[in-house]
């Protein structure tokens, strides 16, 4: 066991949000995994979600195996697994699925995701395996719902993508990273030219409605001439969604073990992009997404993912009630995500009947995370939504927040409290600048696991 400083251990200052680097953490979900803590005693799941609404509930797979670790990735997943492991992994998914659904009687699902890891890395057969859990056992309409699906160009095939769009997958997110080799071999990503286009045209003929596109900005040794070129080569084949990442470099992954600096030009890298693909009528969403301007984003029943549930099946999912977020532990290295994975497999199946591992939302991180996850699209926050839910007003629940109004990063109006185009850039530093100092002391006490 390594503790290692986390980048949120000190709240940013003011001066910090307008001088200091923008690239502080990615926030997209709140609390991060590290603030997850064994539970003082076990909640039966009964319990947990007694008094929740079930009519549009998220329900996620976590995949956790790839075919390779990427040198920048700290995500929770085992590289080079056996087929027997991943047949076992999944057996015990169906356990998961059979003692969640006896609890959530009547629920019913308004998405479905399938993330990872890399869940094109399984074949065929177990595939189809996984979707049947979600449609026969958990009872998942996936016709009905948007359904979504992230894929590595060198696990897609042209079967793999006919059985998800059969079964009614309508996204497909694909991680591109850049088109450039120099860049993907900075980036610790092993990948050929021809297999990334390769796997975007099998995407385009399987006939995905939607097709996102991740790259990924800053590698070592990366300009911005050879990035544009990348976004270039992207705007080529019209995805309707395409993520922009800003890389991270961060302790336990490969690139984070090289102890390399490298010129930071991703505040540039950023603006390049931006400015592109709106030239190209691309509207942002966020920091990150970006929409194509024919496409309308995900049709299917509402869904908020600032109020509704979280069903999270597999291990490294999590899951979130209003009051529970809970989660197996989170692990970076081989032997700790090989500890943690081996351990679910081998968890007795009425162990899924609690939640044993997670935070207790308090009044406080309620409002904070509905906050956080509003004020980090290019939307904004509404107030009268806040004021439904919390019957408070989001200025004085977080007084701060005049602050960013003062400093320019954020626009203030009766109906709306939205980031400005310098807030926006500084997403990945306003979002740990709004933690609680619970969460924030929390994550920085976690402890890595590395077995
Ligand atoms: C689960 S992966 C996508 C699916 C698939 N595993 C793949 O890599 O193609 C999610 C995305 O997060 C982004 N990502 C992960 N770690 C990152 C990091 N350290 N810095 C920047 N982007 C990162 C990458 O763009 C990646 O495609
Ligand atoms: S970036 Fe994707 S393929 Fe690479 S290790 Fe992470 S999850 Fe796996």
């Amino acid at each position: 066991m390594t503790g290692l400083a986390h980048p949120v251990a000190a709240r940013p200052t003011l001066s910090d949000l307008v001088q200091g680097s923008p690239f502080v953490t990615y926030v997209y979900s709140y609390p991060h995994k590290t603030a997850h803590r064994p539970l003082p005693a076990p909640i039966p799941l009964d319990e947990v979600w007694a008094e929740e609404r079930r009519e549009a509930l998220f329900l996620y797979f976590h995949v956790p195996f790839c075919r390779s670790r990427c040198g920048f990735c700290n995500l929770f997943s085992l590289a080079g697994p056996d087929g027997e492991l991943i047949d076992g992994y999944i057996r015990q998914v169906r356990r998961q699925a059979e003692r969640t659904i006896r609890v959530l009687k009547g629920a019913r699902f308004a998405r479905l995701a399938i993330g990872g890891g890399t869940p094109t890395l399984l074949s065929v057969d177990q595939l189809r395996w996984l979707l049947e859990i979600a449609t026969n056992v958990l009872g998942a309409r996936p016709h009905e719902i948007p359904v979504s699906v992230e894929a590595s160009p060198v696990t897609v095939s042209g079967e793999k993508l006919a059985l998800l769009r059969e079964f009614g997958c309508d996204r497909l997110s694909l991680g591109v990273q850049s088109f450039d080799p120099r860049d993907s071999l900075a980036l610790g990503r092993p990948q050929q030219e021809d297999e990334i286009r390769g796997a975007i045209e099998l995407a385009r003929r399987a006939g995905f409605p939607i097709l996102n596109i991740d790259l990924i900005y800053g590698a070592c040794g990366q300009n911005i001439a050879r990035w544009r070129k990348t976004v270039e080569e992207t705007l080529q084949y019209q995805p309707e969604e395409i993520y922009l990442y800003p890389l991270y470099v961060r302790p336990l992954t490969g690139l984070g073990g090289r102890g390399q600096s490298w010129d930071d030009l991703r505040l540039e890298c950023y603006r390049e992009a931006r400015a592109l693909l709106l030239d190209r009528g691309y509207r942002q969403v966020s920091f990150r997404m970006f929409l194509a301007p024919a496409a309308t984003g995900e049709e299917g029943p509402v869904y908020c993912c600032q109020e509704d549930g979280m069903v999270g099946m597999g291990c490294g999912a999590r899951s979130y009630t209003r009051r529970l977020h809970y989660s197996t532990p989170y692990a970076v290295p081989r032997s700790a995500v090989r500890g943690v994975l081996e351990e679910f497999v081998g968890r007795p199946a009425e162990s899924f009947n609690q939640a044993d591992h997670g935070i207790v939302m308090d009044a406080e991180d309620q409002r904070r995370r509905y906050t956080i996850l509003s004020l980090l699209q290019v939307e904004g926050l509404s107030r009268v939504a806040y004021r439904q839910r919390f019957s408070t007003d989001v200025l004085d629940d977080l007084p701060a927040l005049g602050e960013l109004e003062r400093i320019g990063l954020l626009e203030i109006t009766g109906a709306r409290l939205r980031l400005t185009a310098a807030g926006l850039e500084r997403s990945d530093a306003i979002g740990p600048w709004l933690f609680s100092e619970r969460v924030r002391r929390l994550m920085e006490s976690y402890t890595w696991r590395t077995v």
